[in-house]
């Protein structure tokens, strides 16, 4: 594990990637403008941890989460915001190419996304099974995307998920200290994610392959 406090680095990168999202609105035009793919990259360079903490269920999730982020780390010195990275593509014809940056983008944002789908289950509920709230993020957010064999392999590994407190223990936080942290992710990750989305829906691209 890279850091003491994983959640913790989680919740504060999302929350400083968001502070370009929080102030007025021709500001705001600017910053979006400018979310630099480094930045973006970085913050969810520290969410793979997460992946890494719920055991086989989400391996297939963790490594190819993993490796978009890689993809996108690399890239950043070529192409320095997400909207000049999708531009990139677009003027390719290579957007929906198996392994372009915009592809990978996309699947980076799904993975992002199931996070705060399974952080808001986890908070909504005392359940020390997180058997739900994790296999409803997954129905909602991967498996759409996801052949039957991933499928499969994910409702099997989710018999073999860590309990909430096995959970709590491997992230070094407490039931109080890891409400606090998923709730600021889930708030700060917000704006970012309908920013991506909208770098999609503008450009007639849609979300949804
Ligand atoms: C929970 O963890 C936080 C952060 O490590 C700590 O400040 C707090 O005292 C802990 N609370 C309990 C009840 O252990």
């Amino acid at each position: 594990m890279t850091s003491e406090r994983p959640l913790q680095r989680i919740a504060v990168s999302f929350s400083e990637l968001a502070t370009c999202f929080n102030s007025e609105e021709t500001k705001q035009e600017e910053a979006k403008r400018n979310l630099l793919v480094a930045s973006f990259s970085s913050a969810c360079s520290n969410v793979s941890v997460l992946f890494g903490c719920l055991g086989i269920a989400f391996k297939f999730a963790e490594m190819d989460y993993v490796a978009k982020v890689d993809d996108l780390t690399r890239v950043a010195k070529d192409m320095s915001t997400l909207e000049s990275l999708i531009e990139y593509d677009l003027e390719r014809d290579t957007v929906k190419v198996r392994g372009s940056h915009t592809r990978n983008l996309l699947r980076v944002k799904r993975g992002l996304d199931m996070v705060r789908v399974l952080f808001q289950g986890i908070l909504d509920t005392k359940d020390e099974s997180l058997r739900e709230s994790a296999s409803q993020a997954y129905a909602q957010v991967f498996a759409p995307y996801h052949s039957f064999p991933i499928r499969a392999a994910v409702a099997a590994g989710l018999y073999a998920l860590p309990t909430r407190t096995q959970l709590m223990n491997k992230l070094n936080e407490n039931e109080s200290s890891a409400r606090e942290l998923m709730q600021e992710y889930i708030t700060a990750v917000g704006p970012v994610l309908n920013y991506v989305e909208y770098l999609f829906t503008s450009r007639g691209l849609g979300i949804d392959w």
